[in-house]
């Protein structure tokens, strides 16, 4: 079943075209890859899923659910967290009720009690491998461990479906090897995923498929192997880096 779908999406800010007639589509327990160099479109694509722009054409569907023009709370309480490139831990905050907060803005938070939250937020907080930085002020941890509280912060909103924005930047190997785990266990437990990266041993490791966005238009899509071998992407993106982070 198809969970997400956009049809022409188009987003302009003034003159710019930074996401330019984008279809495309995301199956229920899939994880999707989008990749492209930066400034591709791949953020303002995540942020017209989410509700924080209105796209200014074409249309997003969830769960076959026209969503584009909601606001980000109304998608956020129909299935659908995200996180953010540049992390936003709530300054001032445990580690545990910056967790909770997402407890109580997600689906059907707002049901759940404050006692409930704090109880979702630690089963979350283990699952991600934070269990023992709980009682820490947010803005006490690694960045590897900011990345895992940006990635709580999602999933204890109970979403069907989380867009992960380059969760892995700024981390060593080794983390990513361990965020790779998780993002293998999240979708164990449920969930789809569009992955944006700019990590390659992460998409290739955890991909069913991928998109490329160049300069906002949709360059190349399908398997991993296909697109990482496609001659426009490497052209485009992957070039003499790829190359190094490969051989
Ligand atoms: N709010 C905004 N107002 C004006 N221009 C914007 C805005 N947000 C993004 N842009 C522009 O849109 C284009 C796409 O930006 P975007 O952040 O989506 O790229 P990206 O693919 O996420 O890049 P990166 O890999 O660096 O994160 C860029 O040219 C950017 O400068
Ligand atoms: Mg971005």
């Amino acid at each position: 079943m198809v969970i997400l779908e956009g049809k022409n999406v188009t987003k302009r800010f003034a003159g710019l075209l930074a996401v330019s007639d984008i279809d495309f589509y995301l199956q229920d327990g899939e994880i999707l890859g989008l990749i492209g160099p930066n400034g591709a479109g791949k953020t303002t694509l995540v942020n017209v899923i989410a509700g924080v722009y209105r796209p200014s054409e074409g249309e997003v569907f969830f769960k076959g659910k026209q969503i584009s023009g909601k606001k980000p709370y109304q998608i956020g309480r129909m299935g659908i967290s995200r996180t953010f490139q540049v992390v936003k831990p709530f300054p001032g905050m445990t580690v545990k009720e910056n967790a909770a907060v997402g407890a109580m803005y997600g689906a059907g938070g707002k049901n759940k009690s404050a006692k409930e939250a704090i109880q979702r937020a630690e089963e979350i907080l283990e699952f991600v491998g934070l269990a023992d930085k709980m009682n820490k002020g947010a803005d006490q941890l690694s960045v590897a461990s900011r990345k895992r509280l940006e990635m709580a912060k999602a999933l204890a909103m109970n979403p069907k479906l989380v867009l992960f924005d380059e969760v892995m930047a700024g981390l060593n190997f080794g983390e990513i090897d361990q965020a790779v785990e998780l993002i293998k266990k999240i979708r164990e437990s449920g969930m789809s995923i569009l992955i944006i990266e700019h990590v390659m041993r992460a998409i290739k490791n955890v991909c069913d498929r991928v998109f490329v966005l160049h300069h906002g238009e949709k360059i190349a899509d399908g398997t991993v192997e296909d697109v990482l071998n496609d001659e426009t992407v490497i052209k485009a993106y992957l070039g003499r880096r790829y190359k190094e982070l490969t051989h």
